[in-house]
C-alpha cells in the first residue's frame, strides 16, 4: 500500500490524476474500473481537462464500474450509469458502447451478475478507482462481505443510506439496495486507487491502513494488493499515526 497524503481536496485529484494519466497516456486501450461517487468527481474534472487540452485520448479505452442502484438506470437523475456520463464520459472521447455498468432494472437480478462476473472475468482491468464509505466499504461491499465474492446483490446498510441521502430529496427516495462488484472482483485489478477526502473518512482511512485485515472493514483487504495507492486528503488522514 503506498498512502499519498495531499492537501486538500483539489489536491487529491490532482495526485490521483498523476496515477491515472499514467496507465491512459503508457496504453491507448486501457481498461479502466471506475467509481461513482462525490470523492472521484475532481479526478474526472482532470481527465476531462487533460483530453480537452488533447493529451490524452479515450477512443480506445474500456471501463466497467463498482456499482449500481437496484431500479435505477439510464434516464434516472441519480442512477450511476448517469452519473458517469454527466461526470465523464459525455465529456471525452471515450465510446459509450466501451463503457458497462452492473444494470440496476435487469429482470433477473442472478442473470445480471452473472453477465457482470463473466464480462469481468475476460477483462484485465488496469486501474480501479475506489471511493470508501464511511464504514470501510468499497463499491457496496459493507462490513462482513467476504473477501471472496463475487457480483452480487447488496442491502445496504442504514449508515449507506444515510450517506447517500443528500443526493436525493429525502432519505425515503434512496434505494436499499444495489448489485456491487464483489471484493474478489475488485482485488483482480492490476492497481488500485483508493481516493477519500474529508475528516469523515478518517476512522475508515485508520482502519484500512493501520487495523487488522478483517472482513468487517472491506478495504482493509487493499493492504493484500501488490499494486494500491492510498491517496488521502490531510482530513482523512488525521488519524493516521504517522
Ligand atoms: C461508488 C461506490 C461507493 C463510494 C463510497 C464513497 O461507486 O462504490 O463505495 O465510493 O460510498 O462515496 P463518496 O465518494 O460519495 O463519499
Amino acid at each position: 500500500m503506498k498512502v499519498i497524503i495531499a492537501e486538500n481536496y483539489d489536491d487529491m485529484s490532482l495526485k490521483a490524476y498523476e496515477i491515472m494519466k499514467q496507465v491512459v497516456t503508457s496504453k491507448n486501450d486501457a481498461i479502466l474500473g471506475l467509481a461513482t461517487g462525490s470523492t472521484p468527481i475532481g479526478l474526472y474534472k482532470n481527465m476531462i481537462a487533460d483530453y480537452v487540452k488533447g493529451e490524452v485520448s479515450y477512443k480506445n479505452v474500456k471501463s466497467v464500474n463498482l456499482d449500481e442502484y437496484i431500479g435505477q438506470g439510464v434516464g434516472d437523475e441519480q442512477s450511476y450509469v448517469e452519473f458517469m456520463r454527466n461526470n465523464l464520459f459525455n465529456h471525452i472521447d471515450i465510446d459509450l458502447a466501451n463503457t458497462d455498468l452492473p444494470s440496476g432494472k435487469a429482470v433477473d437480478m442472478q442473470a445480471e451478475c452473472d453477465r457482470y462476473n463473466a464480462k469481468l472475468a475476460s477483462l484485465n482491468v488496469d486501474i480501479q478507482v475506489l471511493g470508501i464509505g464511511g464504514n470501510g466499504h468499497i463499491g457496496f461491499n459493507e462490513p462482513n462481505t467476504p473477501f471472496g465474492s463475487v457480483t452480487h446483490v447488496v442491502d445496504l446498510t442504514e449508515r449507506t443510506i444515510k450517506d447517500n441521502a443528500r443526493f436525493f430529496n429525502s432519505i425515503d427516495e434512496v434505494p436499499t439496495q444495489a448489485i456491487s462488484m464483489g471484493i474478489k472482483n475488485v482485488m483482480n485489478a492490476k492497481s488500485i486507487l483508493l481516493l477519500a477526502s474529508g475528516e469523515n473518512k478518517a476512522d475508515a482511512i485508520k482502519a484500512t491502513v493501520e487495523g487488522p485485515v478483517t472482513e468487517s472493514v472491506p478495504a482493509s483487504v487493499l493492504q493484500l494488493h501488490p499494486n494500491c495507492y492510498i491517496v488521502v486528503d490531510k482530513a482523512a488522514a488525521s488519524k493516521l499515526s504517522k
